[in-house]
């Protein structure tokens, strides 16, 4: 058993970090103090970094994207993207946007978890939930649909539409007609 306590009550980051610990389910038992009955990985060791399943529904995948895009780093727009990628194993990766003065050199969401699945030595990603809460309804930029008609062309990509269901769209309708590239390689 483990407890966290904080000099103040815990933040909306504080708790979704907490709530994707693998193997770790806390109990809030006041605004800054959280136990635990689960032991503490011994030291040295290192921290599982995916995300766990959490359910088959939709809206669940775009309540995570939600919560992660507090996440975002977004001092220049002031407008955080939150995106969950699902694996067939069940895994799940985050991304938010991370922004620079410099706007050439902003990331967003989606690609940012489409370049971590790569890194993970993921492939062909299920389900993309994308969550502007700012904007219910915003949908994937010009950069991001050619990525993800690149590295995820038979996912499905939810979008977070704030009170009602998500909506959903093939990466073909996201992007009709897109560049593939395939004549680049020859031989
Ligand atoms: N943004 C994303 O993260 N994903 C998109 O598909 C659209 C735009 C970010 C980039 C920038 O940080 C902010 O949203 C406003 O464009």
């Amino acid at each position: 058993m483990c407890a966290v306590v904080s000099s103040s009550p815990f933040t909306e980051s504080d708790l979704t970090y907490a709530g994707t610990m693998p193997n770790f389910d806390w109990d809030l038992i006041a605004e800054d103090v959280m136990v635990t009955q689960n032991d503490l990985p011994e030291p040295k060791s290192v921290l599982y970094p995916l995300i766990p399943d959490w359910g088959p529904e939709p809206s669940d995948g775009t309540n995570e994207a939600r919560e992660i895009s507090e996440l975002a780093h977004v001092p220049e727009s002031d407008f955080p993207v939150g995106c969950v990628i699902r694996m067939g194993d069940g895994h799940h990766i985050p991304g938010v946007n991370v922004e620079h003065p410099d706007w050439s050199q902003i990331l967003c969401a989606e690609r940012n978890a489409l370049s971590s699945a790569v890194a993970y030595g993921y492939e062909k990603p299920v389900d993309i939930f994308v969550s502007c809460p700012n904007e219910p309804g915003g949908t994937p930029c010009g950069a991001c649909r050619q990525v993800i008609s690149e590295l995820a062309p038979d996912a499905t990509i939810w979008i977070d539409n704030g009170e009602s269901r998500p909506t959903s769209m093939t990466a073909h309708e996201l992007l009709p007609g897109g560049f593939t590239g395939t004549s680049l390689k020859r031989g």
